[in-house]
This record gives C-alpha cells, structure tokens and sequence, in this order.
C-alpha cells in the first residue's frame, strides 16, 4: 500500500504538519528544516550550520528540494510550515551535494592520514556518503595554502584545510563575544586569521577544534596523540570546578588523552573552558600514593589494607579513651563524591561521636538551602541577574559564556557589581521579573544582604558558586560543622577546616581523619608541619603524596575521580554520574570500602561499601537527592518555596 503522504490536518497546537522524504510529523512552528528532519531520522549533511549558533547558511550542503518553490532551499536556515513537502532524496539534491563536495575538495589537501580529525570529519565522511566517485581535476593542479599556521599556544590552524564554513568566526562573534577570529581577503583568497594577527588569549579557544568540521583547527596539545578508534570513550564530569560541565573521558593506552564536551543543554551547553580541557592528560603523570603505610616513631613500613585499617581504629579508640570524642576530628574534601561523604560525615558524627568534622578549611557560617535556588538554564530566565565580584565566573568559567547567551540571545540585564550592595542598583532594576543573584564562598554574607534588600520589591533567586567539583555535595550531605545531612539542624556545632587545624597544631585536638585532603592541603602547608608535630594520630587517605601523607600515622591510598564511581553534585545542585575511566592506580579497595571497614572496627557494623548501596541509604535519608535522581537538581524545602 502506499504511503500517505498527506500532512497531518491542523488544529490550533502552535505544532505545523510537514512532510520529509514520505515521512511526515507535527513539529513546532519556526523549526527549521533540519531539526525537523532529524526528529524523523532523516540526515541532511550540514557544514556552517551548527545547533547553538545562529544560520548562516553560506556552505550549501544542506539545499533540499521543497514543494511549490522554484530553486533548491538551505535546510539549515528554512523554518517549517504548515503543509510543507521536502525531498531530500532527488537527484537534484543528490547532484548538488556532489557538485558542493566537489568544490570544497578542489584544493583541499590529501591529508587524512595525518590529519587529527581523520575518523572524525564531516568533509571525510559526507565525501564518501554523498560525494563524487572520484575528482575530475588533477591533483597536481591544487592549490596550496598555510600549514600548521600557529593561532596561540593551544590552537593551530591549517589553512588548506579550511572549508570557509565561518563556524570559528561565528563562535567568537555569538557564543563568547570576544572577536577574536576574523576572515581575511575574498573570494578564493578568503583565510582564517587572527584579529590583526595576534594570538588568542580567550580561555574558551579550546572548542574550536570540536566546532571547526574538519581538521583545519587543531588542538596543539593534543596534535597525533590519538586516532578516534584507538581512544576508549567514558561519560564523565570535568573534575577541575563545581560547574559540572559534562565530558567524555577519552582515553587510550590507559593515559586521558583528551577531555572532549559532551552537550547537556542545561549546564555547559557544549562549551568547556580551557583549565577543564587541559586539566584531562594532567592526571596520567601525577605521582600517586599506591601502598598502605604504617608510620611511628621509629621509621615507617607498608602493610596490607587490613593492617592499615585495624591499625587506624585502634589508635583513634585509644585517642577517644584518653580524650574524649571531641578530640578527633574528620576532614573531607570538594574532591570527594557524595557517596564518600555520606560515609565520612557518618562516621565523624556516629562511629567517633565528633562534631568537628568539614571538607574545606574557609568556615561557612549560616549555610541554607535558599543561597542554591537559582539553576544555571534558569539565568536565562531571569530579567536581570546581578554577579557580584568576578570570582564566581573565575571559580566557573563556562558561567560567562551563559551569562553572555542570557544578555545577548534571551535580553536579560546583566549587572556586575563589586562595591557592598547599594540602594541605588534597585531602581536600575527591571520592574517586573525574576532577578537573578549570583556570588561565590567569599561573598555571601554581600549577596545575603543584597537578597534581603532586593526582596522588599523583587523576586529574587540566589546562586552560590562553590568550589571544587563536588563543594556543593558535601555541604548538601552534612560534610560541615554547623549542618547535618540536608541542611538540617545540629546538636552541637564543631570547629571548621581552618579551626581544626589550628585546635590540632595547639594539641586540642589529637586525633585527626583526612580523605583527599592534597587538593587544600599545599596552601597550609607550614600550619600542617605543625599539626603533624602536634597530632597523636593523622589517619589520611589519598591520592597524592603531599605533607599531610607525609605525616601521616597511618597512610591508605585513595582513588583519582576518574577510578572510581559514584556521584558528584555541581554548583546549581544537579547530581551527576561519575564513572571509572581508567584503572586505578593502586590495588588497595574503593575509599567507601575503606569509611565502612574502618566503622566496623570502631564498632559500628553493617555500613555498605559499595557506592550503588551507599547512594540508595543517602537518597533515602535526603530526600531532595531522591527527586533529583541521576542529572536531575537536588532542590530543598526552602530552595523550591523561593
Ligand atoms: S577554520 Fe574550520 S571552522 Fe573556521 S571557517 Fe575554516 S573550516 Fe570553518
Ligand atoms: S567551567 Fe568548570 S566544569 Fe566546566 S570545563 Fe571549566 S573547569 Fe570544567
Ligand atoms: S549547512 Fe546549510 S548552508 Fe551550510
């Protein structure tokens, strides 16, 4: 039977019924052709078009044939309407791809083989899908352009290669504002270049090598490192700050050879920063800490696990006997995942009965649910969004380019402010609309005031910037002095980072539990030379050789972020997934095996080790983390009433 290839009748849904190679769907109104023809599975080759930039279309490999209308029409840049019919499929198409094929390979260079995008490229594989069987001009005739023309430290452009599709250009233009990229000369002559030739300093230059369709812009970092076969592919989270822009983890050999973006739509938008992307390859040479240690008064001795771990318990019961609870204290860190802190924050506070427990040494006082409600998409929501200081986009990089796409795509106002907050800024405020409030770990006692202030006229939904790829985890679960699992109530509140060092350094505190403390610890490190001179037991459990495991009593090590699994929590609240990439680098259990061996030696049996059984004790007791789910916004009680 044939197909009906009658578009759908239609009603008043805002939806248009249209009709592609026999297949028809209602979509929304203002889609553009492309779009369209993906959500029926159709492919229609695209070089300039790109999904977060406006079309341009100026390459012609998407011209299709639409009903009623005399020439060939861009995919990439015409909207749907009611009733439309395309054909993607005739031979006029079919021949004008060839032809605009043709064109882009008249002087490109014969290079796959030593090109970076090779396995990878658009100009390779719609070559092959949609192009000429073979040249009709001789390849002695091609012209030739520059090589590996360097554009900064981190990008090389090669001319030849370049296709002219403007993506790169157009990228500076609309997605980080900063025009750093400009086309020279015209016609054959056109090139790429640097504005006035000086070298790129934007730290977002690194996705130009992901935006540009073919090879012609290289990442220098990463230049003959890998082929896109040999590379094994891991879902992961960028571990360098609390955005939580989403990546893939590709890795050969067992060494990250790269971080590559991964689009989520509501926190990265496909962009990484460049301190993400280059913190990947970083992780393979760090000197890492791989066999338990047991160290004392006369030297130091590996050991097993076992022994470690008995040995940890034994001295922290002998130092509460002599003591009491209150003087040992358990430190965490922004490194750990959620699963590791539910763990730490309960053995502190049940297994060795100590309110002295942090993951970070600056104190936060006063901490609630309402300084997380603001989501990152939710900025472009807002009618205005005020920033105070330049450290919250300096702590989350990737946050400048959202709040550019707000300003410049969605007209919200974006005021940066540095001075204390001013009654003046509410008058320059828009009257009606959300006002969005954003800070960092240094300022919210500023955005507290200002929330107060702005509320009398304005509705007002905060955001503070965290620090360190799960800061917002570990407040959420309690892992602080002043604040249980879910920002409930404490009995008695203990010392922060900072104070239990310095009540250890002065002997008030004896006994002390570090897990991945190396990412704080260098900055302190003359007050730890201290605390190690001063402490009777110093429990660490790490990755990295650093003074703390240098001190240590008792020494296991720990797992990278990308060697084990579990959860991490960005700065907006969105629980994320984290996965093992690599293998770890050392044979000794996961860290929440260790957190449940050690309770059990302290007394308290039955605790879960493995991370899946942990996540489903914590979702329970936090129920805000249940609703969240995987990538969803853990948002409490007072977050969702603001
Ligand atoms: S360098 Fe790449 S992104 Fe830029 S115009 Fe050429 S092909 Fe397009
Ligand atoms: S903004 Fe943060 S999470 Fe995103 S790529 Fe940069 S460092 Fe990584
Ligand atoms: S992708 Fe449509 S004209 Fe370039």
């Amino acid at each position: 039977m044939a197909a009906d290839t009658t578009p759908p009748a239609a009603p008043e849904d805002g939806l248009v019924g249209i009709t592609i190679d026999g297949r028809t769907a209602r979509v929304a109104k203002g889609t553009l052709v492309t779009d369209a023809s993906a959500i029926l599975g159709i492919h229609i080759p695209v070089y300039c078009a790109h999904p977060k930039m406006d079309p341009v279309a100026v390459c012609r490999m998407c011209l299709v044939h639409v009903e009623k209308m005399p020439k060939l029409q861009p995919a990439c840049a015409t909207p749907v309407s009611e009733g439309m019919v395309v054909s993607t499929e005739r031979a006029d198409v079919a021949k004008t791809r060839e032809g605009v094929l043709e064109f882009l390979l008249l002087n490109h260079p014969l290079d796959c083989p030593v090109c970076d995008r090779g396995g990878e490229c658009d100009l390779q594989d719609f070559a092959f899908r949609y192009g000429p069987q073979a040249s009709r001009f001789p390849i002695t005739e091609k012209v030739h352009f520059n090589k590996a023309v360097p554009l900064s430290d981190r990008i090389e452009l090669d001319q030849e290669r370049c296709i002219l599709c403007w993506r790169c250009t157009r990228y500076y233009d609309e997605i980080t504002g900063e025009k750093e990229l400009v086309l020279q000369e015209r016609g054959v002559h056109t090139l790429v270049n640097t504005f006035e030739g000086k070298p790129l300093t934007s730290a977002f230059q690194g996705n130009l090598p992901e935006i540009c369709p073919v090879g012609a812009l290289t990442n220098r970092k990463y230049r003959f490192k890998a082929r896109p076969w040999d590379l094994q592919r891991t879902k992961g989270v960028c571990p360098t700050c609390s955005y939580g822009c989403n990546i893939n983890i590709d890795s050969r050999d067992f060494e990250i050879k790269r971080f590559a973006s991964r689009d989520n739509p509501l926190v990265d938008d496909m962009w990484l920063c460049d301190r993400g992307r280059d913190s990947g390859p970083s992780w393979n040479n760090v000197e890492r800490i791989r066999r338990p240690v047991l160290r004392d008064a006369t030297g130091s001795r590996e050991v097993s696990v076992s022994e470690a771990v008995a040995a940890a318990a034994r001295s922290l019961r002998e130092v509460r006997e002599r003591h009491g609870p209150s003087s040992i204290a358990v430190l965490g860190s922004a490194e750990n995942t959620n699963e590791e802190i539910w763990l730490l924050q309960r053995l502190a506070r049940t297994a060795l009965e100590t309110p002295h427990l942090d993951h970070q040494l600056e104190a936060f006082p006063d901490i609630g649910p309402e300084e997380h409600a603001l989501g990152i998409a939710e900025i472009e929501q807002c009618a205005a969004v005020i920033v105070l200081g330049d450290e919250p986009e300096r702590e989350a990089p990737v946050l400048t380019l959202r709040l550019f796409k707000a300003q410049t795509k969605r007209g919200v106002a974006i005021r940066r402010v540095v001075a204390q907050a001013t009654r003046s800024l509410v008058g320059e405020l828009p009257a009606e609309g959300l006002i969005g409030l954003i800070a960092d770990e240094t300022n919210r006692e500023h955005a507290t005031a200002l929330a107060g202030e702005l509320s009398r006229s304005h509705q007002v939904r905060r955001m503070t910037v965290t620090r360190g790829v799960n800061g917002r985890g570990a407040k959420d679960l309690g892992m602080l002095p002043n604040s249980g699992p879910g920002y409930t109530a404490v009995d008695q509140a203990g010392k922060a980072g900072r104070h239990i060092l310095e009540a250890s350094a002065a002997g008030l505190i004896t006994g002390l539990v570090v897990m991945g403390g190396s990412v704080w610890s260098a900055s302190v490190t003359p007050l730890l030379e201290r605390v190690a001179a001063a402490l009777e037991v110093l429990v660490v459990i790490d990755t990295r050789p650093g003074p703390l495991s240098r001190a240590a009593t008792v020494l296991i090590p720990g797992h990278a972020i990308f060697e084990k699994g579990g959860t991490v929590t960005n700065m907006e609240g969105r629980v994320q997934r984290v996965r093992p990439a690599l293998p770890p680098a050392t044979q000794t259990p996961s860290e929440t095996r260790i957190l449940s061996a050690l309770a059990a030696e302290l007394g308290a049996a039955g605790w879960p080790g493995d991370h899946l059984l942990i996540n489903r004790e914590l979702v329970t007791a936090v129920p805000a983390y249940a609703r969240a789910g995987n990538g969803g916004r853990a948002l409490f009680e007072a977050a969702v009433r603001a």
